[in-house]
């Protein structure tokens, strides 16, 4: 289980308040969590007034102003800032989502709280770390398990059986809805999380994966995959649109349906 005391003195405290210049115009103020947990006692909150006539229209363009122009050691992550890498996950404004695709003008207040991902340890400020997020992914096998010799060509599929993979394949592991779950919080060294889940599940609804049998076996365990409860904080929040609630959903019902003799026939991916 997950320990759940805090040490003494790690909420948060007020930090340093770095002001707009005078006559700066539609300003915005930025409250950033900052820890670094080699140096720092407790986290703080810093906040920053930027204009936005300063910085590009997302998110990220504010972190990425602060960080060149007013405090370089800021730490976050980010790479392609077209909401594709998932690097840039992390709480704003008390929801997960991407930083280079969530616009400033979304967010409604006059303060925009930014934070590391939720109940998870932080590297430093922004970063956290994901080593058991990408176990757990790990842990899926995702990748093609065929019994065929491998063919010269691509694996072709149906127009219909390569339908059953969209809402799966899209996403960008960025965590944001595994980060977002109640029992994942509770239970993350058991439960794998609604991120690993729909990956488990977009390859056993492939029609060219011929694993499923080992896949259902590996997730028949009480926290794997029965440690969610379908509060859909998940589907809430995935940056890309998809439902890894669902995923869930369909895996449990693939696990009910297969025959008693599961090693012999595989339970069906619906059409
Ligand atoms: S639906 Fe399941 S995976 Fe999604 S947030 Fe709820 S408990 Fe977690
Ligand atoms: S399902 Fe959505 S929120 Fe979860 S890791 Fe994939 S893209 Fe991110
Ligand atoms: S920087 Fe790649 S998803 Fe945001």
């Amino acid at each position: 289980m997950v320990q759940l005391t805090l040490p003494r003195g790690s909420k948060p405290s007020k930090g340093k308040v770095h002001k707009a210049p005078a006559g700066a115009k539609n300003v915005k103020t930025y409250k950033v969590y900052r820890y670094d947990p080699e140096v720092d006692a407790a986290p703080r909150w810093d906040e920053f007034q930027v204009s936005a006539d300063d910085h590009g229209p997302m998110l990220l363009d504010a972190l990425i102003h602060i960080k060149n122009e007013i405090d370089p050691t800021l730490s976050f992550r980010r790479s392609c800032r077209e909401g594709i890498c998932g690097s840039c996950s992390m709480n704003i404004d008390g929801r997960n989502t991407l930083a280079c695709t969530k616009g400033w003008d979304e967010c409604q207040s006059s303060t925009i709280a930014i934070a590391p991902l939720p109940h998870q340890a932080v590297v430093k400020d922004l970063v956290t770390d994901l080593t058991l997020f990408y176990a757990q992914y790990d842990s899926i096998q995702p990748y093609l398990q065929s019994d065929d010799p491998d063919p010269t060509t691509e694996r072709l599929q149906s127009p219909k059986d390569r339908e059953k993979l969209d809402g799966l394949y899209e996403c960008i592991l960025c965590a944001c809805c595994s980060t977002s779950c109640p029992s994942y919080w509770w239970n993350q060294t058991e439960y794998l999380g609604p991120a690993a889940l729909l990956q488990s599940y977009r390859w056993i609804a492939d029609s060219r994966d011929d694993a499923t049998n080992k896949r259902l076996d590996d997730l028949e365990d009480p926290f794997k995959l029965y440690r969610c409860h379908t509060i859909m904080n998940c589907a809430q929040v995935c940056p890309k649109g998809l439902n890894p609630a669902k995923a869930i959903a369909e895996t449990k019902k693939l696990m009910v349906n297969r025959p008693a003799d599961r090693k012999k026939t595989a339970a069906k991916v619906p059409a």
